[in-house]
C-alpha cells in the first residue's frame, strides 16, 4: 500500500509504529519505553497478565490519551488524523453503546461520522447481525453486544482494526464465529491488533505474538516461537545432594535449580531430559512433569529483577 508514488523504494509500509511510548497515571507507570512497529496486513496480538499496559497501549494508539513521551504514527499519521480519515477502527474493553436505538440505526450513525464507510448492509451480513438489524440495542445479550460493538469498529471501512479483548464474555461458539468474521475482514489486507489473554487464541489468528508485562515489552515474535518459549516445561524431583551444573548439563534442560532436597528444572524437551535424569539418578523418586502456564511463563519471559515497584493488578479504567 505505497503512499505515494514518488517512493523510489519498495518501502515496507508500517501500519503501526510506535516509538519510546510511555504512559504514566500518578504513580502507576503503565506504559514504559514501547517499540513496536507493526506492518500493513499483518495480525498482532498482544498479550500480557492484567495491568501489563496492553489498554493503555491500545488507547494510546487510538489517540484517546496522549503519551507522556514518544511517538504513535498510523499509516505515518498522528493517531487522531488516522481516526478523522477513517483508517482505524477501534473495539474498546469497556464502553457502552447508545442505547433506545436499533443496532441498524447504531451502526448507520457511526457509519455517517466517516468519508468511507462500508454500506451498513454488508456490515450486518459481514458481523452476522442481519436478524438482530431491528432490535433495540439495550435488549442485546452480551455475546450480540460484542457484535454490535465490532460492527461500529468496522463500519468506517478502516486499514487499522484495534481490539481491546474482543472475545471477553464471549461462549466457545460466539467466540469461533468471531474469529471466522475478523479474519474474513482481515483477509482484505487489514491491519489488525488485538488485545487477549488466551494464548490459544493468539497462536491460532496471529501472526505475531507482542508480550507485554509491568508496561513493557517482554517478548516480540511469530507466534510459533513465543509457544515454544511458552511451552517450556518443568520436572520437579527429589534428589538428594544434586549439583545444579551438573544438570544443567543434561540434555532438553534449559536450567536447573536446587530446592533443598529439591530439584527444578526447566526443561526445553522434557521428554528427553527425564530419560537423561533417570538414566543419571535412578535415585530421583516424587517426579512431577509439568506444563509451564501461561502465569508461569509470563514470569519466565519477564524475567527478575526488573523493577515491579508499579505492580498494581489490574484495573482496566483509562480516563476517555
Ligand atoms: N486512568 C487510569 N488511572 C490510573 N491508573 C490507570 C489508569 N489506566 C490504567 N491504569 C493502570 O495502568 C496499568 C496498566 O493498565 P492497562 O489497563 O493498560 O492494563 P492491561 O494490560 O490492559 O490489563 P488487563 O489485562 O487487566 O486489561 C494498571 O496498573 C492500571 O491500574
Ligand atoms: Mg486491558
Amino acid at each position: 500500500m505505497p503512499h505515494s508514488p514518488t517512493s523510489l523504494a519498495p518501502q515496507i509500509t508500517a501500519g503501526v509504529r510506535l516509538h519510546g511510548l510511555t504512559k504514566s497515571f500518578g504513580t502507576v507507570r503503565a506504559v514504559r519505553g514501547v517499540d513496536l512497529s507493526i506492518a500493513a496486513g499483518e495480525t498482532v496480538a498482544l498479550l500480557g497478565p492484567n495491568g501489563a499496559g496492553k489498554s493503555t497501549t491500545i488507547d494510546l494508539i487510538l489517540g484517546l490519551a496522549r503519551p507522556d513521551a514518544g511517538t504513535v504514527e498510523v499509516f505515518g499519521l498522528p493517531p487522531a488524523e488516522a481516526v478523522k480519515r477513517g483508517a482505524i477502527g477501534g473495539m474498546l474493553q469497556t464502553g457502552q453503546i447508545i442505547r433506545d436505538l436499533t443496532v441498524r440505526e447504531v451502526i448507520t450513525m457511526v457509519a455517517s461520522l466517516y468519508p468511507e464507510p462500508l454500506p451498513v448492509d454488508e456490515v450486518l451480513a459481514l458481523t452476522g447481525l442481519e436478524d438482530l438489524a431491528g432490535r433495540r440495542t439495550q435488549k442485546l445479550s452480551g455475546g450480540e453486544t460484542q457484535k454490535v460493538r465490532f460492527a461500529i469498529a468496522v463500519v468506517a471501512n478502516p486499514d487499522l482494526l484495534v481490539l481491546d479483548e474482543p472475545t471477553v464474555a464471549l461462549d466457545v461458539e460466539a467466540r469461533h464465529n468471531f474469529w471466522t468474521t475478523m479474519r474474513a475482514f482481515a483477509s482484505r489486507g487489514k491491519t489488525v491488533l488485538f488485545a487477549t489473554h488466551y494464548l490459544e487464541e493468539a497462536d491460532e489468528y496471529a501472526d505475531r505474538i507482542v508480550l507485554m508485562a509491568h508496561g513493557r515489552v517482554v517478548a516480540d515474535g511469530p507466534s510459533t516461537e513465543i509457544k515454544a518459549r511458552v511451552g517450556l516445561r518443568t520436572i520437579r524431583a527429589t534428589l538428594p545432594d544434586a549439583v545444579a551444573s551438573e544438570l544443567t548439563a543434561l540434555p532438553g534442560v534449559s536450567t536447573a535449580e536446587i530446592r533443598g532436597d529439591a530439584i527444578v528444572l526447566r526443561c526445553t524437551d522434557s521428554d528427553q531430559a527425564l530419560r537423561a535424569l533417570l538414566a543419571r539418578d535412578p535415585s530421583a523418586c516424587d517426579i512431577e512433569v509439568r506444563g509451564a502456564g501461561l502465569e508461569e511463563a509470563f514470569l519466565e519471559l519477564t524475567g527478575n529483577g526488573d523493577g515491579r515497584e508499579n505492580d498494581e493488578d489490574g484495573t482496566d479504567e483509562v480516563a476517555r
